[in-house]
């Protein structure tokens, strides 16, 4: 499925990063910023992606501040890494579904990012399905990290997708989002070696080490405007 979210931003700020689909080339960023890019995480698990991108912030590979990491499980561990480090952090109840956000937690979710004026929302491990009106209301701003090679093994353990089929390489693919399943135009990938005596837990402790280093290059990207989208190919103005 292609991009639902077809309306550029409303009042976007300057230096977000937008979209246009109804003028492609769709994904754009803009450039000219005096502010500083401001990032949202969404994430329901340990977080160790929210943590080499905050390592990254820190150490100054990415111009960029967090500006708030929300999860959708009251004690995820990437929650407790935001508020070890004093980041603003919250448990925001995703209500009555399991795999999507129900409207009323929604609209919560969407008032949060707009609240901390985020430029950038990046899902580190946030297993939610975001729908059309989060979509629409962060255009062509919300990135994720999938576990394997894209197009190649969509959805939940790729990992374990890809030891079944047999593949010999593994990955992991860092992409926008749009309204499909890990379908959106592909930002980076990297590829990591399957091993004869992997087992699904080796691997994804692999593929994850590579997450931990691609995650931030893609965000440093981003924040510094060095991207561009013409339909669905990414255009790195430098090589990573
Ligand atoms: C990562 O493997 C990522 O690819 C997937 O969810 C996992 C999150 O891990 N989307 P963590 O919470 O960042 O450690």
């Amino acid at each position: 499925m292609q991009c639902q979210c077809d309306v550029p931003i409303d009042g976007a700020r300057e230096g977000a990063v937008t979209m246009d689909l109804n003028n492609r080339p769709g994904f754009a960023i803009q450039g000219g910023v005096n502010h500083s890019f401001r990032i949202g995480v969404l994430g329901s698990g340990k977080g160790s992606n929210f943590v080499a991108i905050a390592d990254a912030v820190a150490a100054g590979k990415i111009p960029a501040e967090i500006a708030l990491v929300v999860s959708d499980v009251a004690d995820a561990g990437i929650l407790a890494f935001a508020r070890a480090r004093n980041f603003p952090a919250q448990f925001l109840p995703p209500g009555k579904f399991r795999t999507k956000l129900e409207a009323e937690a929604e609209r919560a979710y969407i008032a949060a990012l707009q609240d901390a004026q985020v430029d950038l929302i990046v899902l580190a491990g946030f297993m939610r399905i975001l729908k059309g009106d989060f979509l629409r209301a962060f255009a062509g701003r919300i990135v994720n990290i999938h576990p394997a090679l894209l197009p190649a093994f969509p959805g939940l353990h790729s990992w374990q997708q890809a030891l079944d089929y047999g593949t010999k390489v593994a990955g992991c693919t860092v992409h926008f989002v749009d309204g499909g399943v890990d379908s959106g135009p592909i930002i980076g990938q990297s590829a990591v070696p399957v091993r004869n005596d992997d087992t699904p837990e080796t691997l994804h402790q692999r593929i994850q080490v590579a997450e931990h280093e691609l995650y931030p290059q893609c965000v440093a990207a981003l924040a510094r405007k060095e991207i561009s989208v013409v339909g669905r190919r990414v255009i790195w103005q430098k090589s990573i």
